[in-house]
């Protein structure tokens, strides 16, 4: 049924303590739990006590200390009834975390058990008010087999362990912080560490420890600094501490999401924390530095302070991708990084905002909450408060945070909580701004420009697209950084910030001979779309010139995609394509030759819009088409620009690896370089990648190689497909990289590859990494996936209907691929459209799935 966030209400009890008890085995491990309940003063009072379950029966329920049968289970619910202030309540359950294959609640992997509460996993553990605002101090005690399960670790500290006679041992952990269930975390296994230390602004030590299996041991070393980095960087830019003794974190190979913050034992996606030069790539590594920094700062933005609904997800996730977002900025290259941020935001987020599982970042009702970690809430929603930062300016902004993390401290909060704090800390009005915070959909602004004399004015107008349930939008406070270009002087007389937020409003500059060139929406200030009509000249210029390098890549990304849009409207003559390609070419060129330019921003700037943004454009399009002008645009490059291509390639090789960011940059250019000489020139550009292949001494290059190597019809492919195997062959992760260069190839017959893979020995569907990087590679694949007769539709179909049976949570995340049929030219749409009938179709349908096939059915 449909949960409204309307319909909110206090839990009638409050359970400040918890014991739990568990007494481990992969087949059945036995849960006895101990709450201490007593009224809650702030609800209505209930007779009786609700505890959720799923999947589990009660043994035995105990009301202080006696056995008891005042108890009913309806629908997965224990209802247990009590009449006075104060007991104690045990329930005995037993699980069985071998055939537990949704990887949520207690699980094996590998032969070893851990756990995945966020959000509802806990309740399939034992019976509990599973509910974020239910906050508690929980005492662990776990006892198992001493070698199948050495290391037995829980949240907080370890307060005792021993060993019992019959050769199984036992550990007492507590944890002092008051946390909801999903924040739970136990893991039992063989595991060994990267032991390190940290010392605190105030003066504490904190033991730092990343486990793992083994031969892994070797890759932990980057996750390791990066956690070190983490600590110290949240204690400069927001003044947090962290507040254990102890800080953990545990890597799991069959893990449905990338991580989990679970107070003082963070569990983690084998992708988001094992590297080393030879099986991780510089995207690799960036990716762990950036989910372990997230993590961390889930202490104080979701742990410290957590979330009072799960209609709230954003105020800890929003903010936490935001602080993850920054610090990456900061350990690395800012402009890079947002404009990789942004580039997530507009070839995910907003085609997610556009079709029917639009949400706003703060929901107002949902059947499964595992359907909205999205792109919204957490993509969005770090927009959102980016916008508020970008209005404030970075001190205010901190004295807003300031309060929040002040105010609210051990409470589960809410989003207009954090509006609140933000709006007294920093002194704004953000009144109109909350409906950001209700509203879905992306805003699209037009831009008119005016001179008049002097004088330059800008007419803009706004409006919000209608979403499912949200027909009439209002308008909202839109932040424009903008710069106005002086054509004379090539130079604008500094950077300002407007506030669009009316649906038309102008806004005048004065003193200007000549119509400036105006640099709109720098850095990104606000998640919108922009239609405006600026001159070819204009942003050939901006691509060169502008100082905001953000803005930059925007005017190169804007040529681009109004020459392709054009094309694919059909309103191009030869003269206009021509034309279109020639301005582009002299930008390419430009960013190509530019010295002042560090290598890093080059290649990034080099990247071709994705096919989802340009089909974002499009009312309805054809993706096939969309990708074969895109390629067709890239191959003319390739052959224009093949002479400087190979310079580049030639100028970027050679060296000794190094993970500074000159030897990055280069890597990124070689890669870049191999993709337009394939497009331009394969033959040259197959002998080029199999000698980067053969030669290369980390994963960056060879990836690179391989991507390059895998979208061609030549006899290099199988030779280097067949070497990248054998060489990494038994090592999951890079394994996963081989199945999916393959099936997001450009390779004409990279469907029939796909269905050979799903064969291979090493394709399962019980593992979500190797499953997404099969499926999810090849939904992403437009010449594929969107094959005119519906094969590719039908094979993302067939995958969900076999893999919900088995991990429901991850089944329903292929749906989106399918939902966006009304975008889609007929012919396809239709095709679209019966495959997720045949899904809505097929019988007992986990509530994951339904959902969303059901709202993307509409
Ligand atoms: N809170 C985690 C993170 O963003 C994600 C957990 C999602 N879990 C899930 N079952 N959907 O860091
Ligand atoms: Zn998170």
């Amino acid at each position: 049924q449909l949960i409204l966030r309307s319909d909110y209400k206090p839990f009638p009890w409050l359970l400040p303590d918890v014991s739990l008890d568990f007494k481990l085995s992969l087949e059945k491990t036995r849960v006895s739990s101990r709450l201490e309940v007593q009224r809650n003063p702030n609800a209505v009072p209930s007779p009786v006590l609700e505890l959720n379950g799923d999947g589990i029966t009660p043994l035995e329920v105990l009301i202080d200390g006696e056995v008891v049968n005042s108890w009913v289970l309806e629908d997965d619910k224990l209802l247990i009834s009590l009449s006075g202030e104060a007991h104690a309540v045990e329930v005995v359950t037993e699980i069985n975390p071998s055939t537990n294959s949704q990887l949520m609640g207690l699980y094996a992997s590998n032969g070893m058990l851990c756990t995945q509460c966020e959000a509802e996993g806990f309740r399939r553990i034992t019976f509990f008010p599973d509910r974020p605002d239910v906050l508690s101090t929980y005492s662990v005690r776990m006892s198992g087999d001493s070698v199948q399960f050495p290391v037995l670790l829980a949240n907080g500290n370890c307060v005792a362990s021993g060993r019992h006679q019959d050769g199984t041992h036992w550990a007492e952990w507590h944890d002092p912080w008051p946390k909801p269930s999903y924040l739970f975390a136990l893991v039992a296994g063989d595991l060994v560490a990267r032991k390190d230390q940290f010392t605190t602004m105030s003066g504490k030590n904190v033991e730092l420890a990343i486990w793992v299996r083994e031969g892994d041991l070797e890759r932990t070393e980057h996750a390791m600094e990066s956690l070190k980095r983490a600590m110290k960087w949240d204690e400069e830019a927001f003044g947090r501490e962290y507040d254990l003794d102890l800080f953990n974190v545990v890597a799991v190979s069959d893990f449905n999401m990338g991580a989990m913050e679970n107070k003082g034992l963070n569990i983690f996606n084998t992708k988001y924390v094992l590297a080393e030069p030879d099986t991780a790539t510089d995207g690799d590594y960036d990716a762990i530095e950036g989910v372990i920094g997230h993590e961390y700062f889930h202490n104080w933005s979701g742990n410290r302070i957590t979330c009072r609904d799960w209609f709230q997800l954003s105020l800890k996730e929003g903010f936490t991708v935001l602080r993850d977002q920054l610090f990456s900025q900061d350990m690395g290259s800012a402009p890079v990084k947002r404009i990789e941020d942004v580039r997530v935001l507009r070839s995910i987020q907003f085609p997610e905002d556009s079709g029917p599982l639009a949400h706003p970042i703060r929901p107002d009702s949902f059947r499964e909450i595992s359907n909205f970690y999205t792109s919204t809430i957490y993509n969005k929603g770090a927009e959102v408060i980016r916008m508020m930062r970008t209005m404030a300016g970075e001190e205010r902004f901190r004295k807003g945070t300031d309060l929040y993390f002040d105010r609210h401290d051990g409470e589960a909060a809410t989003c207009e909580d954090f509006v609140q704090s933000i709006e007294d800390g920093a002194g704004l009005d953000l009144t109109q701004f909350r409906l950001w915070y209700s509203q879905a959909g992306t805003p699209k602004v037009t831009v008119r420009q005016e001179q008049d004399g002097t004088t330059t004015r800008l007419h803009l107008t706004q409006s919000v697209p209608p979403t499912p349930g949200q027909m009439d939008k209002k308008p909202m406070p839109i932040p424009l950084a903008l710069a106005l270009f002086d054509r004379q002087t090539e130079e604008h007389r500094g950077e300002e910030l407007i506030v669009l937020n009316e649906a038309e409003q102008s806004f005048e500059f004065s003193d200007y001979d000549a119509a400036p060139i105006i640099s709109l929406n720098r850095g990104f200030s606000s998640p919108i779309s922009i239609e405006r009509n600026v001159p070819r000249e204009d942003l050939v210029f901006l691509a060169a010139r502008d100082d905001d390098p953000f803005a930059r890549y925007e005017a190169m990304q804007d040529l681009v995609v109004s020459h392709l849009v054009s094309a694919l409207r059909g309103v191009l003559s030869d003269a206009d394509r021509a034309d279109g390609q020639e301005a582009i070419l002299k930008a390419f060129s430009a960013i190509l030759e530019d010295s002042a330019l560090d290598d890093l921003m080059r290649g990034e700037l080099l990247i071709l819009p994705s096919p989802a943004y340009l089909s974002e454009q499009l009312e309805t399009s054809n993706p096939q088409a969309i990708h074969e002008e895109r390629e067709r645009l890239k191959a003319w490059l390739g052959t224009q620009c093949a002479g400087q291509f190979e310079a580049l390639h030639q100028r970027a090789s050679g060296g000794a690896y190094s993970r500074d960011a000159a030897a990055r940059g280069l890597r990124k250019l070689k890669a870049q370089a191999l993709i337009y000489l394939a497009a331009g020139c394969p033959e040259k550009a197959a002998k080029m990648a199999a000698a980067q292949y053969h030669s290369a001494d980390n994963m960056t290059d060879r990836q690179s190689a391989l991507i390059a190597l895998a979208g061609l019809d030549v006899p290099e492919r199988e030779e280097v497909l067949d070497a990248f195997y054998k060489r990494y062959q038994g090592d999951a992760l890079a394994i996963d990289k081989w199945f999916s260069i393959q099936a997001q190839s450009l390779h004409p017959k990279a469907i029939e590859h796909v269905k050979a893979l799903a064969k291979h020995p090493d394709f399962t569907l019980k593992n979500p990494n190797r499953v997404r990087s099969l499926y999810m590679a090849f939904a992403a694949n437009p010449h594929a996936f969107h094959a005119a007769d519906g094969e590719g539709y039908r094979m993302i179909a067939d995958c969900i209907l076999a893999l919900d049976p088995i991990n429901p949570q991850t089944a329903a995340r292929f749906v989106p691929p399918l939902g966006r049929w009304r975008r889609i030219e007929p012919g396809r749409a239709a095709l679209m459209r019966a495959e997720l009938e045949r899904i809505a179709d097929a019988k007992q349908l986990s509530r994951d799935t339904f959902e969303q096939v059901s709202r993307s059915l509409g």
